[in-house]
């Protein structure tokens, strides 16, 4: 499976949502996840994503980000539509430790 990883939140670009062929992106107030079990594995979000938050499974250290996508995927509504990113998106994207600070 693709995830979504810590640079995608407080960003939201969203080019990520029109590609998926399954629709298997969901949205929360400040991030994207994509659900583990619905992916399959195409790739062609992971390009498209401008903050390069998405990430493919096979990466090392990547369980916690496939438990965070499972777990909200499974809470948050669907998205197919791209919309604006969110405000102040040019100064979060780079930041670390976005994780600890918004999902804490
Ligand atoms: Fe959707 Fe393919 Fe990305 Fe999985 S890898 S989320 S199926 S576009
Ligand atoms: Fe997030 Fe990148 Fe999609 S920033 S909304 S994963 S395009």
């Amino acid at each position: 499976t693709y995830v979504v990883t810590d640079n995608c939140i407080m960003c939201k670009y969203t080019d990520c949502v029109e590609v998926c062929p399954v629709d298997c992106f969901y949205e929360g107030e400040n991030t994207l996840v994509i659900h583990p079990d619905e992916c399959i594995d195409c790739g062609v979000c992971e390009p498209e994503c401008p903050a390069d938050a998405i990430r493919p499974d096979t990466e090392p250290d990547m369980e916690q980000w496939v438990e965070f996508n499972r777990k909200y995927s499974e809470q948050w509504p669907v998205i197919t539509r791209k919309k604006d990113p969110m405000p102040g998106y040019q100064e979060m994207d780079g930041q670390t430790g976005k994780l600890e600070k918004y999902f804490s």
